[in-house]
């Protein structure tokens, strides 16, 4: 995958490039990332990127010309859509993070200031996505939140392709719990139903575990769940079913 990122940090990404699942990506060469500054694409001697709103308000804004060509020039190196990360985005799920991770290219933009020129939005960006109902000063952690996430989803990036489906969100539930050695710690024990080697028995554990934690901490999450992908019988999808309607009626 060929992720170009448009920021005038571009050290920031030092983060995802040096350390992580991602730097592992790029060393087996799934993962190629691109940096690009618009201050590269700058025509004037001090090299602004940023001027006063119209209309007038605090703050700057990210001026369209060096934005719009340093788009032009990434996307002219590896077509593929353009992502915005903004508050006013569309917010960044699991499933969205699973349609990108299937693009074979990607560009995303990160913002400063109070934003960057509506025209760039109109004429050069495909979507605008957001990663939480919060306010960041600039879009480059956002879009190292969504390198991680989608990279992770590259086959063969992480050891184990069954980690992936097995996330919190991958059947519409969150992760249930997980133990390791030892089997005693401070006093607490590891659940005995792990120790029995029944798989079938651990499987509906944790299936259980993973309701009751998505019903306590995100039961708006069960309206959207795909109960399909649990691998549960018929009759337990059929009580979950009726389980979820009566959410609904609350
Ligand atoms: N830039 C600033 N805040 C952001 C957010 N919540 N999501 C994506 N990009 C942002």
């Amino acid at each position: 995958m060929e992720i170009s990122v448009i920021s005038i940090f571009p050290g920031m990404f030092d983060a995802v490039a040096g350390s992580g699942v991602s730097r592992r990506a790029m060393e087996q060469g799934a993962l190629n990332l691109h940096r690009w500054d618009p201050r590269d694409f700058t025509e004037d001697k001090h090299r602004g990127v940023d001027d006063r709103p119209y209309g007038g308000g605090p703050g700057m804004v990210m001026k369209p010309g060096p934005l719009c060509r340093c788009i032009d020039a990434a996307t002219a190196d590896h077509a593929g859509p353009v992502l915005y990360l903004s508050p006013q985005g569309e917010l960044l799920t699991q499933g969205l993070v699973e349609e990108l991770s299937s693009e074979p290219a990607i560009t995303l933009v990160a913002g400063r200031y109070e934003g960057i020129d509506e025209r760039v939005i109109q004429t050069r960006v495909d979507r605008e996505i957001s990663i939480g109902d919060y306010v960041l000063s600039g879009g480059e952690l956002a879009a190292m939140v969504l390198i991680e996430a989608v990279t992770r989803l590259i086959p063969g990036v992480l050891g184990n392709d069954k980690s992936a489906r097995q996330d919190s969100f991958s059947n519409g539930l969150l992760d249930c719990p997980h133990f390791t050695r030892p089997k005693q710690f401070e006093g607490h024990e590891v659940p005995a139903v792990l120790l029995t080697g029944d798989h079938e028995k651990i499987r509906q554990w944790r299936f259980q575990q993973s309701l009751k934690k998505t019903i306590n901490s995100r039961p708006d999450l069960l309206r959207q769940a795909d109960f399909g992908k649990t691998g549960l019988n018929k009759e337990q999808i059929k009580l979950l079913k009726e389980f979820k309607l009566e959410q609904e009626d609350v």
